[in-house]
């Protein structure tokens, strides 16, 4: 495919559906499937055109769907495949597309191959997975697991089975064993399955912690573990393996090259220059990946604490991120754009100011900002109208494993932290901040429910819902409304397809770059990331005609507080 090649995933805006948290329908508190049918007309509105359905498969929700113990069966609390079938068709007869969010580099321990696979040592599922001898005995007589690794939620990355006196691998939590990619049967049934879904007419998918399938031959030690901290990341050896690309290619090959489909792999700790391979125009691999190099501007390296850290994030930093990757890809591959998800803290209270005095000018400046680059745009369910990161202050009103697991490892057994410092760390980076329930409405339970939900709201829901979004011209849902229907319409060349030239990259307070289409014609983006009225000079600020602002008139080089701009030249 040539770089200029049009296509429909490069046009698109996503928007991402958490489903746990979305809409109840059936009054349990918990989101379901119809739910989200329910509430397809709104997203219409917002004028999105595909979806990225997090997991809704059979699973035991250990880490919230992301344990599959059934990859075609539906989980009993969404609904059932009927529910999932209207759900397809009538966001198809929308206009609206869906990806699943397919998990594979590990399943549940209560998927059947598993089960299999842990029964003895010579069931036919046993290479499905990574056992392991110990690598010895302990001063007491305990077996040692088989290599130093650490699981990204805390603890070993090896669980022991006294049934067979082996270990099993598993990076994330001990109910998610990590499939084992070298068996081809294991790769064939997951191409199988895929297909399954492809066939029902599903148009593409998001593969879940892709770039870590292919794990170092010998699995040695990972020289950066240090368990005094509670580091909680995944072993840096199992990063981009020598075969990742290769089985990409060849899932590829055997799944979506065969459709018109639009594939996303997740790959933290994936370098710029990493994705030119995953995500290139002729590479026939993946159509784009989610890196996370931005998520970590904020963090402090420093501390062994993996994203357990808080630092103030550096302007000139995130540009500077955000900026390579724009012009690492151009001509070569595609990127996505995001700046939150079901895993990471809500962007206003991260990136921007969540106080009531900036909670709205800080949202636009944000989504303008992400929305003038190139790539395919994210919007996580929320963000729209606003929604803020939650601070509960007890640990049992958390529901995620992992804020849960560093609670219990920092605060109950090591006394490392105190409550506060603990909770500390979980307002600023914990995911529940994502999970709470959308908050449709300012009645009891914020329209997500009639019962009480199975995590807490945000208390902020009187004030902060899409009702009151909807009612208001000048709210966050339209300014993202109308950077949608730019991108989508009078606008796609630019925003879709021009390149991507950065403008002052040392400027600690003000964000600008340009873009240039092939016909002369340029936008200007600028964004003041500061709650302080600046002055800035640009070359085309003179010549550009204003196509969209956060403020309701304009001071050309005057920047009032979080102002954000986007100006077109025409071509001469
Ligand atoms: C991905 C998911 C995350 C999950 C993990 C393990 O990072 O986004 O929610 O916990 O993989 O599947
Ligand atoms: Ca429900």
């Amino acid at each position: 495919m040539s770089s200029a090649a049009r296509t429909w995933w490069k046009e698109a805006v996503v928007y991402q559906i958490w489903p746990r948290s979305f809409q109840d329908s059936n009054h349990d508190g918990i989101g379901d499937l119809p739910g989200i049918t329910q509430r397809l007309p709104y997203l219409a509105q917002l004028g999105i055109n595909v979806i990225w359905l997090c997991p809704m498969f059979s699973s035991p929700n250990d880490d919230m769907g992301y344990d599959i113990s059934d990859y075609q069966g539906i989980m009993d609390e969404f609904g059932t495949m009927e529910d999932f079938d209207t759900l397809v068709e009538t966001a198809h007869s929308l206009g609206i597309k869906i990806l699943l969010d397919i998990v594979v580099n590990h399943t549940s321990d209560e998927h059947e191959w598993f089960k299999q696979s842990r029964s003895s040592r010579e069931n036919p599922y046993r290479d499905y997975y990574y056992w392991r001898d110990s690598s010895g005995i302990d001063e007491d007589g305990n077996p040692l697991p088989p290599n130093n690794w650490g699981s990204e939620f805390g603890g070993r990355a090896w669980e022991y089975d006294e049934h067979t006196d082996q270990w099993y691998l598993h990076i994330f939590s001990k109910k998610q064993p990590d499939l084992n990619w070298e068996n081809e049967k294991v790769r064939e049934e997951i191409y199988t399955m895929i297909n399954w879904w492809l066939d029902k007419g599903l148009d593409g998918f998001r593969l879940d912690a892709i770039n870590i399938i292919s794990k170092p031959e010998g699995l040695p030690d990972d020289p950066n573990i240090d368990f005094d901290k509670h580091g909680s990341s995944i072993p840096f050896v199992v990063k981009n393996g020598t075969k990742v690309h290769q089985w990409m290619h060849e899932l590829n090959l055997k799944t979506a090259a065969n459709y018109d489909v639009m594939t996303v792999g997740e790959m933290s700790q994936t370098s710029a220059e990493d994705a030119v391979q995953f995500a290139g125009f002729d590479t026939e691999e993946l159509n784009m990946i989610f890196h996370f190099e931005h998520m970590g501007v904020d963090t402090d390296p420093t501390t062994g604490m993996g994203k357990w850290s808080i630092k103030p994030y550096d302007l000139v930093d995130l540009k500077e991120v955000l900026n390579t990757w724009q012009t690492t890809l151009q001509g070569r591959a595609w990127g996505s754009l995001y700046w939150n998800n079901h895993d990471q803290p809500r962007l206003i209270s991260r990136f921007g100011d969540d106080s009531p005095q900036w909670r709205v000018l800080s949202g636009k400046m944000l989504a303008t900002t992400l929305h003038g680059m190139q790539g395919t745009p994210y919007i996580y369910q929320g963000e729209e109208f606003g929604m803020t990161n939650v601070q509960f202050e007890e640990i049992n009103d958390y529901r995620d494993l992992d804020s849960l697991n560093l609670y219990e490892d920092m605060v109950v057994e090591r006394g490392n932290l105190s409550h506060d410092e603990c909770m500390e760390l979980i307002y600023a980076k914990g995911r529940d901040n994502a999970r709470t329930p959308v908050q449709w409405d300012a009645s009891d339970n914020a329209g997500f429910s009639a019962v009480e939900p199975w995590i807490k709201l945000n208390p902020n829901y009187r004030e902060i819902n899409a009702a009151s979004a909807l009612e208001d011209q000048h709210s966050l849902f339209y300014h993202y409304q109308k950077l949608i229907q730019l991108r989508r319409g009078e606008l796609k060349d630019l925003l879709v397809y021009a390149d991507f030239v950065p403008l002052d990259v040392e400027d600690a307070q003000v964000y600008a770059y340009e873009r240039h289409a092939q016909d002369g014609s340029k936008l200007l983006v600028i964004s003041n990331f500061t709650d302080q009225q600046l002055t800035r000079e640009y070359g085309l600020l003179d010549q550009g005609e204003l196509v969209l602002s956060n403020y309701e008139d304009d001071m050309r080089q005057t920047l009032r507080p979080y102002e954000s701009k986007m100006y077109r030249v025409n071509a001469l």
